[in-house]
């Protein structure tokens, strides 16, 4: 099929290659002159484990291009809207402006039996005001919503084979379904769920999923708040309900808590949905799964506090992470961004470091002190915080590190260390919800 991809961020970029690898004749655009002159010749503008060797194979097909020119969306049979949806700046929903620009700029390349597709996360009820647009236009286009769930560090493949398809549809949007089918029949051939719905259960799928994940993670690390209470410790107690299959052992982990682009600002843009729409007391939950995310961003900096002898004024702190989770060098309301924040603000010399978010942390925070290894980064620190969980960072080798340091204390914010080899090598060893 012809596709063209409106945005090319984390999804869009993906999204275009992917689509290319399935055999369709992709264009991405997007308003951005910058990210199109790497894109053109097939250089990603962020990190994503696979999507250099993606590109690089799907140029080479001669089926993808990449543009700031919207006019080269003309031709094509189906368009995927995939820009992003902030959170508005002093206010907690999200900034659909994008989307609505994509949808305007896209109406006068319609032609009749042409698919908009929304991929975007949008608050529940924009799917038919988009549509309303797209019909009262004339173009005979129409339009549907395919909410992504890709996770970034795992994006190719969670494009390429998702864990289900979903369709929000008019309903009698036949050729619309057919056409998504077409778009997607490798996934289809496969068996890959599908669930065809009308707009309003198509846009609340995807809110609802990341409302639900961020949930998990809040309510074990509310877990590890009342462990730090009573001496247990969370990480094996997640262990153990996670045995029970109702409960599951995935998205238990607690530790610093869930940032990115997604997560925190979708539960307050659901949040904020839902006071416009009166159901607010249904989601006044999620305030509470907000506040113990932040409250473990806190908790971190009074363990660093304590672990230096009760003030952070000139002591060096090495900080290992900076992108909100590991295979990302994604900074957005990353949790060890902000704490790494929170050390320089209470007066520590902060000595931060990151596998592949340096650039995008220091675009943001230029003043901070960034070093290219944890080696260098732990050069006489007065105490080390593990605050992504990189592979890397979980293979140190206690020993060797206890050589570098000017005091052998670790705080582990994703309890992804074992903490007898490092108590064994010397260490001060700490964590959040555990003794
Ligand atoms: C999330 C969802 O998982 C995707 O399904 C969704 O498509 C995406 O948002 C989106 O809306 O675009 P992502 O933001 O890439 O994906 O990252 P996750 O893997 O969900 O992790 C989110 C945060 O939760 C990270 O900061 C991670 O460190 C944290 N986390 C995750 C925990 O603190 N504990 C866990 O057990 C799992």
């Amino acid at each position: 099929m012809k596709i063209s991809v409106i945005g090319c961020g984390y999804l869009g970029t993906v999204h275009a290659a992917c689509m290319t690898e399935l055999g369709h004749n992709v264009v991405g655009i997007d308003v951005d002159p910058e990210k199109i002159a790497l894109l053109a010749p097939g250089t990603p503008p962020f990190y994503e484990p696979g999507l250099p060797e993606m590109l690089s194979r799907a140029m080479t097909t001669g089926r993808l291009r990449f543009s700031t020119e919207i006019s080269n969306v003309r031709g094509s049979d189906v368009h995927f809207v995939a820009v992003g949806t902030p959170q508005l700046a002093g206010s907690d929903a999200a900034d659909v402006s994008f989307v609505m620009a994509a949808v305007a700029s896209l109406l006068p390349y319609l032609a009749p039996g042409n698919l908009v597709v929304g991929k975007s996360t949008v608050p529940v009820g924009t799917a038919g005001q988009l549509a309303d647009i797209v019909t009262a236009h004339g173009s005979g286009a129409t339009l549907a919503w395919n909410p992504e769930f890709l996770r970034e560090g795992f994006a190719v493949k969670d494009t390429l084979a998702p864990d289900r398809l979903v369709y929000g549809l008019e309903e009698s949007d036949g050729r619309g379904a057919a056409m998504l089918d077409a778009v997607y029949a490798r996934a289809i051939a496969i068996g890959t769920p599908k669930v065809v719905t009308n707009f309003a259960t198509a846009e609340l799928v995807k809110v609802a999923a990341n409302a639900f994940l961020a949930t998990k993670i809040s309510f074990i690390n509310a877990m590890a708040e009342v462990a730090e209470a009573t001496g247990a410790d969370v990480t094996q107690l997640a262990d153990a309900i996670g045995h029970d299959v109702r409960i599951g052992r995935r998205f238990l982990n607690a530790g610093l808590g869930f940032g990115g682009g997604c997560l925190p600002k979708d539960i307050r843009g659901f949040m904020a949905r839902a006071k416009e729409l009166g159901v607010d007391q249904a989601l006044t939950f999620l305030a509470e799964v907000d506040q113990i995310n932040n409250r473990r961003r806190e908790r971190m900096v009074d363990l660093a506090r304590e672990v230096v002898g009760g003030s952070l004024l000139g002591k060096r702190i090495a900080v290992l992470g900076l992108a909100f989770k590991p295979d990302s060098d994604d900074v957005r309301d990353s949790p060890a961004l902000d704490v790494a924040l929170r050390l320089v603000e209470s007066g520590a010399t902060v000595i931060a470091t990151d596998p592949q978010a340096v650039a995008t942390a220091r675009r943001r925070y230029p003043d901070m002190t960034y070093v290219a290894t944890p080696n260098e980064a732990a050069k006489d620190a007065d105490a080390v915080l593990l605050l992504t969980e990189w592979h890397e960072y979980r293979e140190l080798d206690p020993l060797a590190f206890g050589e570098l340091v000017g005091t052998k204390a670790i705080l582990d914010g994703r309890n992804c260390l074992d903490p007898v080899a490092w108590r064994s090598a010397g260490w001060t060893y700490r964590a959040l919800g555990r003794p």
